[in-house]
């Protein structure tokens, strides 16, 4: 009954790989570091061999050109080697992310998608990092509200999926538990500081250079742009009920994310 994490152990995989090593669930990691490349089909049936279960994570993003492909045919492997079900790490209110859910349910293997809102650790262990140190968070959206999600619910809901007695074909939408504009999140960010961290809406080029300042290539920072251009327009103005569906608990908000964050000090 071995559990794989493919996709690596990034920002969800990682705290996934934590807790089911903590419950004692065989489990194994697949990305290019063990010989795995999502670029690179011949790659993966030796990553999915043998193992029951499988957490799909897809970097950058399932929403882009060509992901659906590459589901439709990871379904099929999955189901040819017998898994006996898939969790997707998915994003709300992304239509090309939709085709690569619909794709990957192809191959007949059960399958439950956890459609996500932003993730609050965007400030801390991702492309907003550098932007909340410099005091100035800079996007091209509008100040929509979102209900900002915290990875650990995150995770602790795939964990929830991977090993709930039988396998689901389900949905869930998961979020945070209020609505906050981005002008409001810096505040919640900022006060936890102790210093101003403001919020304006940025067009592209702008989005791109600053993002550019923290190492990130324009190949990964101009999707992105046009992915927040997209799905940053309110659509997601909206709580959802996955977290305590699936785990009976409230989730966590983001000024208690911002305690903790300010604490470890990665913000100083
Ligand atoms: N950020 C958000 O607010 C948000 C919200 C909703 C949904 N999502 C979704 O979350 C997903 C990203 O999740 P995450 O942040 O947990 O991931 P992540 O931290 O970006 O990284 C996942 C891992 O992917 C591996 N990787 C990169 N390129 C690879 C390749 N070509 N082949 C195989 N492995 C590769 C890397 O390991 P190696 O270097 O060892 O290969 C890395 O550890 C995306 O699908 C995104 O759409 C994000």
């Amino acid at each position: 009954m071995t559990s794989l994490i493919l996709g690596g152990a990034g920002r969800s995989g990682s705290r996934i790989f934590d807790r089911l090593t903590t419950m004692g669930v065989p489990t194994r990691l697949a990305s290019r570091k063990t010989g795995f490349d999502w670029d690179d089909r011949e790659t993966w049936p030796a990553a999915v061999r043998g193992v029951t279960a499988a957490y799909v994570c897809f970097t950058p993003d399932l929403a882009f050109p060509g992901v659906p492909d590459k589901m439709r045919a990871l379904g099929l492997l999955a189901a040819a080697e017998g898994l006996e079900r898939l969790v997707l790490l998915s994003g709300r209110g992304e239509e090309g992310a939709r085709a690569s859910e619909d794709a990957l349910r192809h191959g007949g293997v059960p399958t439950t998608v956890l459609r996500c809102s932003w993730f609050q650790q965007n400030f801390s262990e991702h492309f907003l990092t550098g932007p909340v140190r410099r005091g100035r968070l800079r996007l091209p959206a509008l100040d929509v509200p979102e209900a900002f999600v915290d990875l650990d619910d995150v995770a602790d809901a795939a964990v929830a999926a991977l090993t709930q007695p039988a396998p689901q074909n389900a949905t869930y939408e998961l979020s945070g538990p209020e609505l906050l504009t981005f002008t409001q999140a810096a505040a919640i960010i900022a006060d936890a500081c102790g210093r101003p961290v403001t919020f304006e809406s940025t067009d592209v080029p702008t989005f791109v250079e600053d993002l550019a300042a923290d190492g990130v290539p324009a190949e990964e920072a101009e999707p992105l742009a046009y992915l927040f251009t997209d799905i940053l327009d309110g659509r997601n103005a909206s709580l959802a009920d996955g977290v305590q569906t699936l785990l009976g608990r409230q989730p966590s908000s983001l000024r208690s994310y911002a305690a903790r964050t300010a604490e470890s000090g990665v913000w100083s």
